[in-house]
């Protein structure tokens, strides 16, 4: 299949007061178009940083960051990013949080037309009737779920998602979850999702990339086999408790506590 991204021996140093500080040395990923990847690693290893160089919002020292085959050299639209804590604007509603990026991005819809996709996205992740609430009247979970929307609405090719669950209570996380495979469904786009849960990478993603202490380095690869919807049953076979022992184990390497 044709690979959506491409990052290609991508190296970078951030500039500090205290010289140079290297977070990527030798990143590579592959993600096929209508792909899911998930990428774990030590905290501060660079996985935000990743995210950036695809987004285009920022370039790297030395390496290649492609999507279609083409150079990133800026942001596009054709990306939507997601994040841990969803920046929404408190003096507008659900739905017109949700329509803001139809107002940066150049769009044909008319304003009718976004208001009936911003409804019909806040249907498809369980938020029906909460389009004149404001970003404070809802709870943790819900602003995620309206964040999602909002990272989809423009219809993206790729979206990124930096730990779009982290800061969510178990429970809520896994219908997330849930509803992430819905969103994939009936939205495809080409994923990357960030994260430092292993059972999330598991269940969400069709291959886990785990990333090496910083300077990081694409330490190994994990394809997941059943791809596509799955039930959180899934999570508790024979299967995946050997995934995730796999993966535990490339996190233990990576932080330096376990040889490989
Ligand atoms: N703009 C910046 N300038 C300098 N250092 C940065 C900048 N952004 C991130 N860093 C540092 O680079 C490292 C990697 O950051 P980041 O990509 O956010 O890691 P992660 O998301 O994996 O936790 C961290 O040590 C962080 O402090
Ligand atoms: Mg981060």
């Amino acid at each position: 299949m044709y690979p959506m991204i491409k990052i290609e021996g991508v190296r970078h140093a951030y500039k500090t007061p205290a010289g140079p500080l290297p977070v990527l040395d030798g990143l590579e990923l592959s993600v096929d178009e209508g792909g899911f990847v998930a990428v774990v690693g030590p905290s501060g290893c660079g996985k935000s940083t990743l995210t950036r160089l695809v987004a285009g919002l920022m370039k790297p020292d030395e390496g290649k960051v492609m999507l279609h085959g083409e150079l990133v050299s800026g942001p596009r639209s054709t990306v939507g990013m997601a994040f841990q804590n969803p920046v929404m604007l408190e003096w507008r509603t659900i739905l017109e949080n949700i329509m803001l990026p139809l107002e940066i991005v150049a769009t044909k819809m008319s304003k009718a037309e976004q208001r009936e996709r911003a409804n019909y996205l806040l249907e498809l992740v369980g938020l029906e009737g909460f389009g004149d609430k404001r970003p404070s009247e809802l709870s943790g979970g819900m602003r995620q779920r309206a964040s999602l929307c909002r990272s989809i609405v423009h219809k993206p090719e790729v979206l990124i998602l930096d730990e779009p669950f982290g800061a969510l209570d178990a429970f809520t996380r896994e219908d997330l979850w849930q509803t992430m495979h819905k969103v994939k469904e009936e939205e495809p786009f080409t994923g990357v999702l960030i994260t430092h849960d292993l059972r999330e990478s598991i269940f969400l993603a069709d291959q886990v990339v785990v990333l090496s202490q910083r300077p990081a380095r694409t330490q190994y690869v994990l394809d997941v086999p059943n791809t596509g919807p799955r039930d959180l049953d899934h999570l508790y076979t024979a299967e995946a408790a050997d995934m995730l022992n796999i993966l535990r184990h490339q996190i233990e390497v990576a932080q330096g506590r376990a040889a490989a």
